[in-house]
């Protein structure tokens, strides 16, 4: 298909038309025309116009007529129109310098060649023509094709200068890279090594968008392994850092969990696109190094890991700027149980097991499945054949038990309301011990999780400690 049979929307006539009645060069630039050539839906057209983006965007809306919504912001030089469900951002060629310690730029009009050099990557480095004359004509001055075709990232100008103008963009090459599982070109490479420390006048929260850009793509091991290779990784995430090595003791290694980790997250990502899930998993072992210890008789030992990681979530996550809301508790509470399972199908798959991890998992307890199950990596086929047969055991029970007994966010049927007023007390110690005596019967099966049972349980206990129920 030609080039410009991609532009036959009415959108791109009428804005072509616009151009050619202001008498202005205009061009579709950026993610759009990258998105053409990779057969990936986009939605956000950029516009590039030789002259005032804004006067463009205000003569294209009124032709659109009264469904289009025009925003403009003098301030960028930009504009925005809204049709339907397409939004076209308007701004003018233009020519930026940059000072050393800031992101923002000194704007000047430029020519399209200025407006092109500016850009992050060849790759998005590429427009296309709109004016009637030169309709569908590509400029690629960069050769951005031939990257798409070598998979490859790359600057348009010296790396050196693309990533000290904006320093965001060495997170948007390893994003891309990972994204669209491209290489990133020597040169643009060696640069990242060179300009990483610029990344400290970033915002978290934008670091955080591409982080999450990481995560979410098909394998994101491969971002976290250029991070690392560049020297990023420390700055922005030392906590992942510190997972990584492997140390030897009396020719005993442990294995090294930042690689544990990747392999963990690429296999779960197979599996899920949310965004939290996958999160708990790259943090499932964060706990590890502060935790590691050497044992004579054992080996090496990572004792509670679980639990220091979940208390080390929320200070990362306010470092980095991660919302500290319920998503946190997610991750945290999946952290902390992602030992419960492979201890369970480890030992004896019994009922009241199983009972107590549904109880506290409640209805994250199938996210938390497939974080443990994507835990295996043992290169044992023996070893993980037994825990995957083991994990089907737990499925299956955690099944049977959730239709038997409710457990999965259950509240037991007697509260501590009921116990204080049948035995007349006030809150107090009693009350307490007599609510977790009555979850205990029900999680180990003495009793079912029914409230006439529990009533009875509850009188039973309280005789031997002595409470009787008041008249
Ligand atoms: N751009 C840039 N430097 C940045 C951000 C953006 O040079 N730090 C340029 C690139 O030419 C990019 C265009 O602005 O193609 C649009 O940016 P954006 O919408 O952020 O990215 P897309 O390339 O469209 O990709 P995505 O939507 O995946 O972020």
């Amino acid at each position: 298909m030609e080039l410009k049979e991609h532009f036959n929307d009415k959108i791109f006539h009428l804005i072509s038309q616009t151009a050619d009645e202001l008498g202005l060069e205009c061009y579709v630039v950026g993610g759009y025309v990258r998105d053409i050539f990779l057969n990936r839906p986009s939605k956000d057209i950029d516009v590039v116009v030789v002259g005032s983006g804004i006067e463009m965007a205000q003569a294209f809306g009124q032709k659109l007529g009264k469904k289009a919504h025009v925003s403009v912001f003098r301030n960028f030089g930009t504009a925005q129109v809204k049709y339907r469900d397409t939004e076209v951002e308007f701004v003018g060629a233009r020519k930026e310098s940059y000072s050393h310690d800031s992101r923002k730029p000194i704007v000047e009009d430029g020519t399209l060649e200025d407006d092109q050099n500016r850009r992050d990557f060849t790759i998005n480095a590429m427009a296309v023509c709109l004016n009637q004359a030169r309709y569908g004509e590509l400029v690629d001055p960069f050769n951005g094709l031939d990257d798409l075709k070598e998979r490859t990232i790359r600057t348009p100008l010296d790396p050196d200068i693309t990533f000290s103008d904006d320093p965001l963009r060495m997170m948007r090459c390893i994003r891309f890279a990972t994204q669209l599982n491209f290489y990133i070109d020597d040169v643009t490479f060696e640069a990242l090594e060179r300009n990483k420390e610029r990344i400290n006048i970033i915002s978290r929260e934008r670091i955080a968008d591409e982080l999450n850009k990481i995560i979410l793509s098909p394998i994101p091991s491969k971002g976290f392994v250029e991070l690392d290779r560049c020297g990023l990784l420390p700055l922005i995430f030392p906590e992942m850092s510190a997972l990584q090595g492997v140390e030897v003791r009396n020719g005993r290694a442990h294995k090294d969990n930042f690689y544990h980790t990747l392999e963990v997250l690429d296999n779960i990502a197979k599996h899920t696109d949310n965004l939290w899930l996958r999160w708990a998993t790259l943090l499932h072992d964060i706990g590890k190094p502060r935790t590691k210890r050497w044992e004579p008789k054992v080996g090496w030992t990572f004792h509670n890991h679980n639990y220091i990681g979940e208390k080390m979530i929320p200070d990362i996550f306010r470092k980095m700027k991660l919302p500290m809301n319920e998503k946190m508790k997610y991750v945290q509470k999946l952290v902390g149980l992602h030992m419960r399972p492979i201890v369970i199908a480890d030992e004896e798959v019994t009922d009241s097991a199983v009972r107590r991890l549904l109880f506290e998992a409640g209805d994250d307890i199938d996210d938390l499945m497939l974080l443990c199950e994507a835990d295996i990596t043992s290169k044992n086929e023996v070893k993980k054949q037994r825990f995957l047969d083991n994990f089907k055991l737990v499925r299956q029970k955690l099944k049977d038990l959730e239709e038997k007994d409710r457990i999965r966010n259950f509240q037991p049927p007697v509260d501590g309301a009921e116990i204080m007023q049948v035995f007349g007390l006030e809150p107090c110690r009693e009350v307490g011990s007599l609510k977790s005596a009555i979850k205990d019967a029900i999680l180990d099966g003495v009793i079912p999780n029914e409230h006439d049972a529990a009533f009875h349980f509850m009188i039973e206990r309280a005789k031997k400690m002595g409470l009787t129920p008041k008249e």
